[in-house]
């Protein structure tokens, strides 16, 4: 087994065959929620939030107490990384003191810049690029409700270009989905993340759609999903964001223009008569919660998963 540690900065750091293994795990973990340990000896995880969370802090709080391990939480401005101590000197340290460290910034630059320099693994937990470990737990709900991935086609319609949108590419390829992506000029993905969702589409046997037409991405949809049209940081944007993408929303209309069997997904916090109407987000083709609620088993997977593919944690006899 390599002792390199493994990370997960971006939905492409697991191969197809390896997000596969991880979405199995993730659903022995929710069928033996307290009964299955898959690691062996406290695992000490750090959870680091540079921007505020509610899913985030509570699935991995929660997901490392359940592993049998202690959550540590530093919340914005608690520790000396960042402004007192460089990211290089602060992995020498975390890696001393515990098996995993998970963590929500700003730049996408700022968590390699801790993996490259870390012996254990490294979580993304969102950044303005990527948001990876939610879309694990989307293609873990997809995969309940629809039995599978392959073949199926899931529409995001929005903001295109933000860290929800490159994931779902990247992850939604991954899983040899067909992924379109709706939004307007001057807000769609980056080139370079298209042509690596494009490319690993083609191996896992997917494809990618970038349109600025709503209509185009959302016939015959097996998942419709979207995401705030205000990120992070993007607050003081609200009044011409809210113009911007006014076309873009998840009404019932939108979803009429899906299959009949659709199911509807938002990371959440969802902001209700915007990017998604009441009636879709609280209606019956909506599986929000049973999506908020994988983020939980999904990541302990991806923790678990990590640890072993690290060389750090023997996988158990049963699996
Ligand atoms: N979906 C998600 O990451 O939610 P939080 O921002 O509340 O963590
Ligand atoms: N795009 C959103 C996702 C929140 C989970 C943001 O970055 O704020």
């Amino acid at each position: 087994m390599s002792k390199t540690p493994r990370h997960f900065l971006v939905d492409t750091d697991l191969s197809p065959a390896e997000q596969a293994e991880v979405l199995d795990l993730a659903a022995i973990m929710k069928q033996r929620r307290f009964d299955f340990k898959p690691l062996a000896g406290p695992q000490t995880g750090i959870v680091m939030f540079d921007k505020t969370s509610t899913r985030t802090r509570i699935s991995f709080a929660a997901g490392l107490s359940e592993l049998g391990g202690s959550p540590l939480i530093i919340n914005p401005g608690e520790s000396q990384m960042g402004h007192k101590e460089s990211i290089y000197d602060s992995a020498k340290v975390f890696e001393r003191m515990v098996s995993v460290v998970i963590w929500r910034t700003y730049a996408q630059a700022g968590i390699e810049e801790l993996a490259e320099n870390s012996s254990i693994p490294v979580i993304n937990a969102l950044t303005d690029d990527y948001h990876p470990c939610q879309v694990l737990a989307d293609l873990q709900t997809v995969r309940e409700a629809k039995g599978s991935t392959q073949g199926l086609t899931m529409t995001y319609v929005g903001d295109a270009a933000n860290n929800m949108a490159n994931s779902y590419l990247l992850g939604g390829a991954t899983a040899g989905m067909h992924v379109r992506i709706a939004g307007p000029e001057g807000y769609l993905p980056d080139d370079a993340v298209v042509a690596a969702a494009t490319q690993r589409a083609e191996a896992a046997g997917g494809s990618i759609l970038v349109t600025t037409n709503p209509a185009e991405a959302l016939a015959d949809a097996d998942v419709v999903v979207t995401d705030t049209w205000i990120s992070m940081g993007q607050e003081d944007e609200t009044e011409m964001r809210l113009k911007l993408f006014k076309d873009y929303s998840v009404n019932q209309d939108a979803m009429a223009q899906a299959a009949d069997d659709a199911i509807f997904l938002h990371c959440l916090p969802a902001y209700r008569g915007y990017e998604v109407a009441e009636e879709v987000i609280d209606g019956p083709q909506s599986r929000v919660f049973d999506e908020a609620e994988n983020r939980l088993h999904a990541q302990k997977a991806l923790i678990a998963w990590l640890l072993y593919a690290s060389g750090l944690a023997d996988i158990p006899a049963e699996l």
